[in-house]
């Protein structure tokens, strides 16, 4: 294999873009917040699945993509299996490049990535993932929680690629964690694979 894959999955606000990007910074590897890819499918809007295939540079770099309504709609799209098929190729190229890459998402260790040399599950109790968010986008918590619970369900429900640990995923609970203990953990479990 040309080279090592991190396949990174959980519910929203776990940590996993900040593991992510903290495993990608340190061992020089590449990045994909797969997260953005049915966000920009969502926003541009139109039939889905040509949304999904005619997928742009442009609709990538849109700066309304983190917004929470952009979330809800992606999760929506998310479910069409035409959607999924047409963003398979693209990650699994991506997840090829040397030295390394680390993707985060929902079924990266399920589908995408099912070779993967490490995959981690990151997640933690949902208050906790509200109450980060809501810090992060200055919204409110209540709301926030709302959002995430009705998200989770219909990510883990769906038919195809549903959220779920796969078999040999390492579980990362970060509820009690700082960034930083959650970083280390996930450095030391790359180091002892790599
Ligand atoms: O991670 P993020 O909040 O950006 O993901 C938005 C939505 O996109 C998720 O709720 C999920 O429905 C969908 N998604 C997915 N598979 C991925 C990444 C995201 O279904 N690999």
């Amino acid at each position: 294999r040309p080279g090592f894959c991190v396949a990174i999955d959980g519910p929203g606000a776990a940590g996993k873009g900040t593991i992510a990007r903290a495993i990608a910074g340190r061992f020089g590897f590449h990045h994909l917040d797969t997260g953005l890819l049915y966000r920009a499918v969502a926003l541009k809007g139109g039939d889905p699945g040509s949304a999904a295939r005619g997928l742009s540079a442009a609709d990538l770099a849109r700066t309304d993509l983190r917004s929470a309504e952009a979330g809800q709609a992606a999760s929506r799209i998310a479910a069409i299996p035409e959607v999924r098929a047409a963003l398979l190729d693209f990650q699994r190229r991506f997840a090829t490049q040397p030295p390394g890459a680390v993707l985060d998402g929902r079924d990266i260790g399920t589908v995408i990535c099912p070779e993967a040399e490490l995959k981690l599950y990151v997640t933690a109790a949902d208050t906790t993932r509200a109450e980060r968010r809501a810090a992060e986008l200055g919204a409110d918590v209540a709301e926030v929680l709302s959002q995430l619970r009705e998200r989770d369900a219909r990510d883990a429900e769906r038919a195809t690629a549903p959220l779920r640990p796969a078999e040999d995923a390492v579980i990362l609970d970060t509820t009690t964690l700082t960034i930083e203990q959650a970083v280390t953990t996930a450095v030391v479990l790359v180091e002892e694979r790599w």
